[in-house]
Formats: structure tokens, sequence, C-alpha cells
């Protein structure tokens, strides 16, 4: 086993538009708790995490308050004032503000603040199946669907073979140095990549899938919070 460490680092410097509630999504109450302070506390939680890192805009006004109510956090968790404009400048800021703080063979897990069902059985899964994989990976879930393409007017194109095809979820997870790069290089070719995966595929590597959880979904439109609720008091 190498002696590399853990390293959680959550962006959660968005809107919440397509939610649509009246503050940032991240910090809409589920089960009692801000959305966030889920995430927070699971990986807080996880012993084989060194440091968690979470990634606000610079003028959030809501981070504060949650920290501030929650002691358990103090010593596992350190707030980057630095979002960008999109998810992933948010994560490169993030990435670029922890650079002394962490090693070039270090492993990175990217997990979005959006995604509150995550358990620690979760993230000791994927770390357990990668520690010693030459690339990294990610958490998905094998597509259950029967998939359509479809044309302009929402007819059927084509059927899409399902069999291979995986939805991705968060964490993913790679090597500090390698997901800098991939970032970095991804920007400068403006390319659409969404994911840190995306990312190292353009480096021409293939990142592990590792089976994930229906319940780790990430909490996009309004219907979404009554489902997570439903996870979320599950556990408790
Ligand atoms: N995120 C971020 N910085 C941004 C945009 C998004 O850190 N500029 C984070 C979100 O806070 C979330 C994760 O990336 O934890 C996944 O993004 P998404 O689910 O799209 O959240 P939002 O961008 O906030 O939602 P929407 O796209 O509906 O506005
Ligand atoms: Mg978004």
């Amino acid at each position: 086993m190498s002696s590399s460490r853990y390293f959680a680092l959550i962006p959660a410097a968005g809107i919440g538009a397509r939610l649509g509630a009246d503050i940032p999504k991240q910090y809409m109450p589920l089960a009692g708790r801000p959305m966030l302070a889920h995430v927070l506390t699971t990986f807080a939680a996880a012993s084989v995490i060194s440091h968690v890192f979470v990634v606000v805009s610079g003028d959030d006004g809501y981070i504060d308050e949650l920290m501030a109510a929650a002691p358990h956090l103090q010593g596992r968790v350190s707030v980057l004032f630095n979002g960008g404009p999109s998810r992933r400048e948010s994560v490169l800021n993030g990435l670029q503000a922890i650079r002394p703080l962490v090693g070039d063979d270090d492993w990175i897990l990217v997990h979005d603040a959006a995604r509150p069902g995550l358990t620690g059985g979760l993230i000791e899964h994927l770390i357990e199946t990668l520690q010693d994989d030459p690339v990294g990976g990610l958490l998905a879930l094998p597509v259950v669907d029967t998939l359509k393409r479809s044309d302009q007017q929402a007819r059927v194109q084509q059927t899409v073979e399902r069999t291979a095809l995986w939805a991705a979820q968060t964490p993913q997870m790679f090597r500090y140095s390698l997901l800098l790069r991939a970032l970095m290089r991804a920007l400068a070719l403006a390319e659409a990549v969404t994911d840190e995966a995306g990312a190292v595929e353009l480096l021409g590597l293939q990142p592990r899938l590792v089976e994930g959880s229906p319940r780790n979904f990430k909490v996009t439109l309004p219907h979404d919070v009554a489902l997570a609720e439903m996870f979320l008091k599950e556990e408790s």
C-alpha cells in the first residue's frame, strides 16, 4: 500500500438555478440540516480522509453560520472563498489554493455539495477499489433504463444500446498533480468537460468506473428534494 493521503474537495459555489429555491441549494435544509452539512459531516467522519476543503463563492453569506453550528467540523474542514463561474473553475481554484498543503501523489476526492446521500461506506468502497490504480476513477451507476436518442421534434431517432453505459456520480478520485494538469489543459483547450473524469480522459487515460448507489444522486430539480430527504432520514 502506498503512503498517499486522501483529501476531499467539495465544490459548493453554485446558485442552484434549476432548483429555484430562494437560497443556494447547497444550503437548503434537508432532514433538519443544510444539504452541505450532510456532505461535510460524512467526509469529516471518514477516518481515511486527512482533511476536507470546501470551495464557496467569495460573497457566500451562509457558510460561516453553517460552520459555527457544527463544532464536529472544526479542525476537519477548511473553507476556501474562491469559487469560480463554473463548477470546473471552482474545482481548479480549490486545487490551486491547497497546493502547499498536499503532495503531488496524494489523492483528491472531488464531490458535489449537491449529492448529500453519499455515505462513509461508499467513500471506503471507492478508495479500497482505487488505492493502487494508476489512473483513478469515479463512482457511477450502470444505466438501467432503455435509452432513446431524439430528433429536433422529440421523435425517436434511435434506441441506444445501454449495455456498457454508466451514469457518472461523484466522488471522482485522482492524484493531485494529474488532476490539476488535466483540468488546466481542459480549460486551455476550451473543451466542454463537465466532470474531472472528462478532463482526465482528454489526456488519453481511462478512469475506472466503481459502482455507486442510487442514494448518491444529484439534487437538481424541485422534485428531487423529497427523495433526498427520504434517503437522509433512512440513515438516522
Ligand atoms: N458549483 C460550483 N461552482 C459553480 C457552479 C457549481 O462549485 N460556479 C458546484 C455546485 O455548488 C454543486 C456542484 O458544483 O455542488 C454541482 O453543480 P450543480 O448541481 O449544477 O449545482 P448548481 O450549479 O448550483 O445548480 P444549477 O446548475 O441548477 O444552477
Ligand atoms: Mg450547475
